[in-house]
């Protein structure tokens, strides 16, 4: 028998990308709207003054109607094991993944250690209102293990994979010579395309693998078509340096990763701030997707993205906190540093735009947009409930909105988790404020 459930709310969702204009065909609100699932899956939204009167008494109604339900917030690009030195002073890219990043992911080697942090982790993301994430692990086996674990205990869509690096980095967080590609396959095979959670083939950076290890990767990945690629790319300059001097062969940052077959449908690059048009054209014809990280990049100093190129270029972009190098797993707060990131670039970015990088449009970047990223009928439940009066300063500024244009860019700009009041994974509430 199917379990059939309603939500009364206001209620926004993408159906395109609203764009730089913030085109409001784009998108769906319903005042008073209705949420109605089966199963854990959307059968549709609509206003509520239409759908109630054809609900069957047996269908339950929850009553969220003071609040705004938006679907399930998405992160293309987070590291779960860097959740316990965020927010930490002074240095770049490469200082600060010596500094601080390694030593941190140093003490993943403890599996009891990684089931703590992975169990804090995806608590933390739902208490955000993220319902899905594309995230890094550490190099040791069993980091991929514990999220794994912890995400499919709460149901959650995840995607994550062990990290391949086997050179310019300290000896113990290294593969062997050209390894890391054994536990790899055997994490994909205890893993991926169980319940919601996925594998994403993990070179840590172009830096920090031997040509023998990104080769072996790309025969991985040519293996595993469905499997994901997450990876960094054109972060930082001194990065960028390195790249260079260590892959003369190669005609760039990208192209390093198009020589070993890791350029590809499903390959996730975060960062991508200083590519060109050429790269942007590859990156298109190959199907691949930028995760843009603007938190980390005001907070590591590394760049401005340019969306506008991207966008222009037909490029598959999703919002990404890149905890720990942004200082904030909520992706409202992510949104307002897109935000002034894009105003320092001349460009812009409408609530409805923005809402759309953190739903539909990172869920494309995902290739998971058949599944989730709004309310389309059949897709997957995943929703969190935004509360507009989570504290005395959004409540006065939002009760003064004219539209949900308004709402929701006012929101983000000043809302953080305590705007989130309950976040549901497939029509089952996983978090709620207290
Ligand atoms: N590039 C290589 N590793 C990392 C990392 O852990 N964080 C960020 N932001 N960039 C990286
Ligand atoms: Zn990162």
């Amino acid at each position: 028998m199917s379990v059939r459930q309603a939500f009364r709310a206001s209620i926004l969702h993408c159906i395109a990308d609203p764009g730089e204009s913030g085109d409001k065909s784009a998108i769906e609100y319903f005042d008073d709207g209705l949420l109605l699932l089966c199963d854990g899956r959307i059968e549709q939204a609509g206003p509520a003054e239409r759908l109630l009167p054809a609900l069957t008494p047996d269908v339950p109604v929850t009553d969220w109607r003071d609040k705004l339900i938006v679907p399930g917030l998405i992160d293309c690009h987070v590291h779960y094991p860097q959740i316990d030195m965020v927010a930490s002073c002074g240095e770049q890219l490469l200082d600060w993944l010596e500094r601080y990043a390694y030593p941190a992911e140093r003490r993943f080697v403890d599996a009891e250690h990684a089931a703590e942090v992975a169990g804090f982790f995806t608590d933390a993301l739902l208490q955000n209102g993220t319902t899905t994430a594309l995230v890094f692990a550490t190099v040791h086996a069993q980091s991929a293990d514990a999220i794994f674990s912890a995400a499919e205990r709460r149901n959650m869509r995840l995607i994550s994979g062990k990290v391949l690096m086997d050179r310019n980095c300290p000896e113990d967080l290294r593969d062997a010579p050209g390894g890391g590609l054994r536990e790899s396959q055997e994490l994909i095979e205890r893993w991926h395309g169980q319940g919601r959670l996925s594998y994403a083939i993990t070179p840590r950076f172009a830096v920090t693998s031997t040509d023998a290890q990104l080769r072996a990767a790309g025969q991985l990945a040519a293996a595993h078509p469905d499997v994901f690629l997450h990876t960094h790319l054109a972060e930082n300059r001194a990065e960028i340096d390195m790249v260079r001097r260590l892959f003369p062969q190669s005609s760039g940052y990208l192209g390093v990763y198009g020589d070993f077959g890791l350029l590809r449908e499903r390959s996730v690059f975060a960062h991508c701030l200083h590519i060109d048009d050429a790269d942007r054209q590859a990156m298109h014809s190959h199907g691949a997707s930028i995760a843009f990280c603007p938190g980390s990049n005001l907070f590591l100093g590394s760049g401005l993205f340019d969306l506008r190129s991207a966008s222009a270029h037909g490029l598959r972009v999703g919002i990404g906190s890149d905890v720990g190098g942004g200082p904030n797993l909520n992706l409202l707060k992510t949104l307002s540093d897109a935000y002034k990131v894009l105003q320092l670039n001349g460009q812009s970015l409408p609530g409805y735009r923005a809402l759309y990088l953190a739903t539909l449009g990172a869920a494309k970047a995902l290739y998971l947009d058949d599944r989730i990223g709004n309310f389309a009928s059949g897709k997957e439940a995943d929703f969190i409930v935004l509360d507009s009066a989570s504290s005395p300063m959004v409540r006065r500024r939002l009760s003064r909105t004219q539209n949900v244009a308004e709402k929701f860019f006012a929101l983000m700009m000043l809302g953080d988790d305590r705007a989130v009041a309950a976040t549901y994974l497939m029509g089952k509430q996983a978090w709620k404020a207290a």
